[in-house]
């Protein structure tokens, strides 16, 4: 039957490197998308993608194709962040935002699909998030992004099933990645004369506590790992520490205001 053939997008930090390092060592052919030029990883193929730039995504995938016959896993991995009031989000930046975390993923699908119906086999994992089932304040592009893949990946999970290919969301909760560091800001971070000015610093403030105390990437990838392995993996996975999977399960059963006010005070809102 051969190895398991996995591509990984944005493997150049956090879970994208973490994950494709794990699942090389677990003895996977692994591919790895990049969009600059990196150290190399034990054990994983680079190749050259920028998610946003759908003819690059296509050519990777024709290169895996060419070489291995065949992608068995796609994780989709490789996103941003820009934190901001929504009221002050430019365009360009709402445009960046899901054309990244939202058409980035759309586009390596399409691509990946047609030969994944034809062997009539195949898994698709989208790295959602927490921010992906609860809208987060300063970050509500970023959830927007988040959700449309949860949607998107319902959707597809049904249209997919006649094929034999599986859809799985996974939703990390706070992580120790780059993430926190390549996050871009809304003008407002510097601009005091914005409504959302104090109030952006202080829930930034803690969004970025939160990351830098959160979990190691390398917890992640063994939980991924064990998803490809999996004949019949379930739709979604919470992938976060005891405290936020409980946050997830208040947000499923309490009333919605008092979610809100929970997570708001949670972020400082006053
Ligand atoms: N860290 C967390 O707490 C957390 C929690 C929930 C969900 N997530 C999600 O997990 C995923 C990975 O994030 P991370 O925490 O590992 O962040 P990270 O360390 O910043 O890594 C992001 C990766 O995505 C790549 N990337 C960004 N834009 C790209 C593009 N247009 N084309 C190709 N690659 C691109 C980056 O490449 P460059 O190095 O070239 O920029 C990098 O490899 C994201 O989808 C994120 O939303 C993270």
């Amino acid at each position: 039957m051969g190895k398991k053939v996995v591509l990984v997008t944005g493997v150049s930090s956090g879970f994208g490197h973490a994950i494709a390092l794990f699942l090389a060592k677990k003895n996977y052919t692994v591919y790895g998308t990049v969009r600059r030029e990196i150290y190399p990883i034990d054990g994983v193929n680079l190749v050259s993608m920028d998610v946003t730039n759908k003819q690059t995504v296509i050519n990777a995938i024709d290169h895996v194709i060419r070489n291995e016959g065949k992608i068995d896993v796609l994780i989709n991995n490789a996103g941003i962040g820009i934190g901001g009031p929504v009221e002050e989000f430019s365009e360009e930046e709402v445009d960046i935002q899901l054309r990244t975390n939202l058409i980035g993923y759309v586009n390596t699908i399409q691509a990946v699909l047609p030969f994944m119906r034809r062997r009539n086999k195949g898994k698709i994992i989208n790295i959602t998030s927490l921010g992906g089932i609860m809208g987060l304040p300063f970050q509500g592009f970023y959830s927007a992004s988040k959700f449309a893949i949860e949607g998107l990946s319902e959707a597809l999970s049904m249209e997919l099933k006649p094929f034999n290919i599986h859809v799985v969301v996974v939703r990390p909760g706070d992580f120790h990645t780059n993430f926190t560091q390549n996050r871009k800001l809304t003008k407002t971070i510097g601009d005091e004369t914005s409504p959302y000015y104090n109030q952006m610093r202080t829930t930034l403030a803690v969004i970025e506590s939160d990351e830098q105390k959160g979990l190691q990437p390398e917890y992640l990838a063994k939980k991924i790992e064990k998803i490809v392995r999996k004949k019949h993996p379930k739709f979604s996975y919470i992938v976060a520490s005891p405290e936020q999977r409980f946050a997830a399960i208040l947000k499923k059963f309490l009333p919605q205001r008092w979610f809100f006010n929970i997570l708001g005070s949670h972020y400082k809102i006053s």
